[in-house]
């Protein structure tokens, strides 16, 4: 049995996904926490009410990146979380923090990485002009939205479509990829070799989900 704590700064509706395939999948797994960096966060009412237990550590309490990094990381060795999940957590974590957690620190972005690290990706990818657009996830290096590709998922940019459009139909492929790689290490299928991730039993075709129009 694994020890999971999940991140968050938002709705948590990927926090609300794991937890849900977490239970209908039977994972060997126990979500010890759901911790948000601001106490406004509504996805903490979304977890209270799913009976996940909450935690604030609030970035804004803390004077620094190095202070709130080192609270956040003594919360989680006090957990013993094996895996931390980055679910719309909206902090850029010092690299001490993620070479402590290395290997066990996974993150979703919303782009088919490496197009569009940082914010604001979907008005980027429309600005770009782009025809597909998606989501990542993948282990985390210090590097922002870098590191071994666990899945993607890949949708369509849509005529007409705005940034609100285009965000609702790559999170909905978000709920379908995050929990899959995730079931992936809990299962201690991955491996990372020169770089990049092996999934143990999981073509390449497994690890893209095409989620388009035609
Ligand atoms: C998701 O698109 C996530 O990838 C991004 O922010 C959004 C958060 O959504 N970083 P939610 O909080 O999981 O609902």
């Amino acid at each position: 049995m694994k020890t999971v704590a999940i991140l968050i700064s938002g709705q948590g509706s990927n926090m609300a996904s794991l937890v849900h395939a977490c239970r209908e999948e039977r994972w060997p797994a126990r979500i010890a926490a759901v911790i948000a960096n601001r106490p406004q966060a509504p996805g903490l009412a979304l977890a209270r009410g799913l009976d996940v237990p909450v935690e604030v550590v609030s970035h804004a309490e803390h004077p620094g990146r190095e202070a709130f990094d080192a609270a956040l990381a003594a919360r989680l060795e006090a957990l013993g979380a094996d895996l931390v999940l980055l679910a719309g957590f909206m902090r850029i974590l010092t690299e001490g923090f993620v070479r402590r957690f290395a290997g066990r620190l996974v993150n979703i972005h919303p782009s088919l990485l490496p197009a569009f690290p940082g914010l604001d990706t979907h008005a980027r990818a429309l600005d770009a002009g782009v025809r597909l657009h998606g989501a990542t996830v993948h282990l985390v290096t210090p590097t922002l939205d870098h590191g071994p590709i666990l899945a993607q998922a890949a949708v369509p940019v849509l005529d007409g479509d705005d940034a609100a459009t285009l965000a609702a139909r790559v999170l909905a492929v978000e709920h379908r990829i995050f929990p899959m790689a995730v079931r992936w290490l809990l299962e201690d299928r991955v491996r990372v070799v020169a770089g990049r991730a092996e999934v143990d039993g999981v073509s390449a075709d497994e690890r893209l989900l095409w989620a388009g129009a035609r």
